[in-house]
């Protein structure tokens, strides 16, 4: 009993200890948050932010046991809460993957075979070192200048954090765009990607195959304010900052330190099936709150209904046409295909239908 009584006294101090030791080996260069020049990260071991809320390590996605990948994820919730895939396209097939800090301070993946899969950082050699920090962020950086080479928040896949951009700079070139995974269990690029749009007010634009417009999100300050409403007190501890100036056009989340606690995420998620939601973690009961954004509804979809098509939820149908107006191709129409829209109606006999088809159909031909 007494044994106990004093350990249990001296468990404060114990884990002080071992917080002095930690200090201590974060100095003797094996510090678990830090990758420095020449180290290596191999399948089985990881890094962790120093307050231990963001891991990376190698991971089988949830439904594919046999595909190795390296990636950052929400500690507490795993790999549900990935945000960052080094090798979506180009998984492992075995435990022998590797992430070296190069000595010319290039971080590398290898394979197996010791090939590099892929690289990121620095263009000219340099001392670097890589740190997970308490954001997620994983940055590299010259130990002389401590200049950044490289970080993954400007790598994003199909996940925003706090402090990541989504955005461009014209002047850098760089830009920062989500891409949702292939499947659930299936890290590649998939089909959606949310890009900001600078053509007219800056737009957050979810595209399909890069082309196609799903959705879009209306003028960014206000739809980021007022698009979500039901993020009320969660999402007041976050602010949104827009960047909008003639070189850069962005806009990122920053956590209100004054009101919420370090242990407060956010993260916005573009899914496989085009969806964006916006998720907030709830420390008290550790769970991600979810929030739908983009879109809300059906009628949310880009020109869902096609030219001349009118969008409303309350129909069951969802899709019509405005007043004056027919659907293009009836038969499309009633099979929910509506992204042939409509076209005016013209007197016409009721046998002259298929001609008038037609005759469209040839127009839009050359
Ligand atoms: C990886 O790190 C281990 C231990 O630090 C070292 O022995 C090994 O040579 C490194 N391998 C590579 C390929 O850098
Ligand atoms: C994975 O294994 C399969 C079959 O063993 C092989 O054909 C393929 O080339 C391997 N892929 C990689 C990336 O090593
Ligand atoms: C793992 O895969 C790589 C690439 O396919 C291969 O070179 C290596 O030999 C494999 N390692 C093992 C232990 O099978
Ligand atoms: C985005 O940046 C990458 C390089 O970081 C570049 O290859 C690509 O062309 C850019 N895309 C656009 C749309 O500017
Ligand atoms: C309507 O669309 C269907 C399927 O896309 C097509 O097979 C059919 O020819 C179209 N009908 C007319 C009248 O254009």
């Amino acid at each position: 009993m007494a044994a106990s009584t004093i350990n249990f006294l001296n468990l404060p101090l114990l884990i002080f200890s071992i917080l002095l030791l930690c200090r201590r080996s974060l100095a003797a260069g094996t510090p678990s948050d830090t990758l420095y020049n020449g180290g290596n990260i191999t399948d089985g071991e990881t890094l962790k932010s120093t307050d231990g809320s963001f891991t990376l390590g190698f991971f089988c996605p949830p439904g594919a046991p046999t595909k190795r990948y390296l990636g950052i994820w929400f500690t507490a919730s795993g790999a549900d809460s990935l945000y960052w895939v080094a090798n979506r396209d180009t998984p492992f097939n075995n435990t022998s993957g590797m992430l070296v800090l190069r000595t010319d301070g290039i971080l590398g993946l290898l394979d197996g075979s010791g090939r590099t899969a892929s690289a990121w950082s620095a263009s000219d050699p340099t001392v670097a070192q890589a740190q997970l920090l308490d954001s997620g962020n994983l940055v590299v950086r010259e130990m002389s200048s401590g200049r950044t080479l490289w970080q993954s928040f400007d790598d994003p896949a199909n996940t925003m954090l706090a402090g990541m951009k989504l955005g461009k700079n014209s002047r850098t070139g760089e830009n920062w765009s989500l891409t949702s995974w292939r499947s659930q269990s299936d890290p590649a690029k998939g089909s959606y990607s949310q890009v900001m749009d600078t053509k007219g007010l800056p737009d957050i634009v979810t595209y399909w195959h890069d082309k196609v417009k799903k959705c879009r999100a209306g003028p960014v300050e206000q739809s980021l304010v007022s698009g979500i409403p039901e993020l009320d007190s969660d999402f007041k501890q976050f602010s949104v900052q827009m960047v909008n100036n003639a070189d850069e056009v962005s806009y990122y989340y920053i956590l209100d330190t004054t009101t919420a606690g370090s242990s407060t995420y956010i993260r916005t998620i573009l899914d496989e099936a085009g969806a964006v939601k916006v998720l907030v973690w709830i420390p008290s009961v550790s769970v991600w709150r979810s929030y739908p954004w983009l879109p809300r509804d059906v009628c949310d979809d880009y020109a869902s209904c096609g030219v001349f098509g009118l969008c409303n939820i309350a129909s069951t149908a969802f899709c019509g046409c405005v007043e004056g107006f027919s659907p293009v191709n009836q038969s499309e129409w009633s099979r929910r295909e509506y992204s042939g829209g409509c076209r005016r109606d013209v007197r016409q006999r009721d046998d002259d239908v298929d001609r008038r088809v037609h005759g469209a159909a040839k127009r839009e031909a050359p």
